[in-house]
């Protein structure tokens, strides 16, 4: 696959595969996963839960050891060459251990003190993450937004090059997932390179430049998000809005045809069609006439539904090493893309 854009890479995997031993044979967590996360810009990495991407992430950091594959940070191997580009590196993988009774400050001090970063940071990372008017107060009275954004600051102590945040939106309310979001954006303005996991799409979809969608501890897309979702992308489904007399049927006749159909008050929004006449067809095919049937813009939501809705989570491989579901895996892109949808696999 090529670099999106070309250039350096700060993350590559070819063939990461980690398997975890279970009561049921093995489970997967990463299954041959080539990824290519280039320099500078926010990087989305894209799955539905237990698609693999903390273990992925475990694995570039050394936390894990992978099966099979291999990995490079800024090109050095990992985690045999770990040591030599861990200084470029902050990561959020766990809730980091901050002291209860101890403000931001006097808790990032402390970690400066013990990571060797110039205590002379604190303020500046205290400032990049918008606690200045806070930094003072208890660790123990902050909301969990203002948890997380501390957990930042401490990445930050180092000015590495390379962030790598694992879901660092979960459970914060839509203004923390702005302020987090316009922190990581801010960051990559900076020249850094910000990998951000999330199996919510829309949370990354505004700010990232670049992302990988991996379904099953496989990927599933990469590229551009302009890409994915752009007119002419072979990744393209479309998303519709089709209201009919009776949704009952409707639902049932689009659903039989594969595709995703979610009730939204007097209409339907179907997505992974290839195009509006699709559901057009397959509705008056079976009697039902729409009297509406609207494009909505396809986002990179569809394109993911799209993409993933084959997919259960946390893939289990019997004793023999099958797939659970038999078949071949998805090809990345477009040919995954265009398979039929059932949410009743999802
Ligand atoms: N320590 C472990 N022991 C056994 N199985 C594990 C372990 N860690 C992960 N797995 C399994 O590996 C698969 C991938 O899990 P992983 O946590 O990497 O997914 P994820 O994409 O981060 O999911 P989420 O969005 O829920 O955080 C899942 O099936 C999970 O159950
Ligand atoms: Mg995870």
């Amino acid at each position: 696959m090529s670099v999106p854009g070309g250039g350096d890479l700060a993350i590559e995997t070819r063939g990461l595969r980690k398997t975890y031993r279970s009561a049921r044979g093995r489970s997967v967590g990463v299954e041959g996963l080539d990824l290519q996360v280039p320099v500078g810009g926010v990087h989305g990495f894209l799955g539905p839960n237990g698609s693999g991407k903390t273990t992925t992430i475990r694995m570039l950091l050394g936390l894990v050891r992978p099966d099979r594959g291999t990995a490079t940070i800024f090109g050095h191997e990992v985690p045999r060459r770990l040591p030599e580009v861990v200084g470029r590196v902050g990561a959020i993988v766990e809730s980091p251990k901050f002291f209860p009774a101890f403000s931001a400050r006097r808790n990032l001090r402390l970690l400066a003190d013990a990571i060797g970063a110039p205590t002379g940071r604190v303020d500046a990372v205290i400032d990049e993450v918008g606690l200045t008017g806070r930094s003072k107060d208890r660790y123990k009275g902050y909301s969990l937004g203002m948890k997380q954004r501390l957990a930042i600051a401490a990445t930050l102590l180092k000015d590495p090059d390379l962030l790598i945040f694992d879901e660092p939106t979960n459970g914060l309310d839509p203004a923390g997932i702005r302020e987090i979001r316009q922190t990581m954006r801010g960051l990559a303005d900076q020249g850094k390179t910000v990998l951000v996991s999330s199996h919510i799409l829309a949370e990354v979809e505004q700010i990232a430049d670049t992302v990988s969608i991996v379904a099953r501890g496989r990927l599933v897309a990469a590229g551009r998000v302009a890409d994915l979702v752009g007119a002419g992308s072979a990744a393209r489904s479309v998303r519709l809005r089709v209201a009919a007399p009776d949704l009952t049927i409707a639902t049932s006749v689009l659903e039989t045809g594969g595709l995703l159909v979610r009730r939204e008050h007097d209409a339907l929004v179907v997505d992974g069609a290839a195009d509006a006449a699709q559901v057009n067809r397959a509705l008056g095919e079976r009697g039902v006439w729409v009297h509406e049937l609207t494009p909505l813009q396809a986002d990179l939501e569809s394109v993911f539904l799209g993409l993933t809705a084959h997919e259960t989570p946390g893939g289990h491989t019997h004793k023999g090493g099958r797939t659970k579901r038999g078949g071949p895996p998805p090809e990345p892109a477009h040919a995954a893309a265009q398979a039929p949808i059932s949410e009743g696999e999802a």
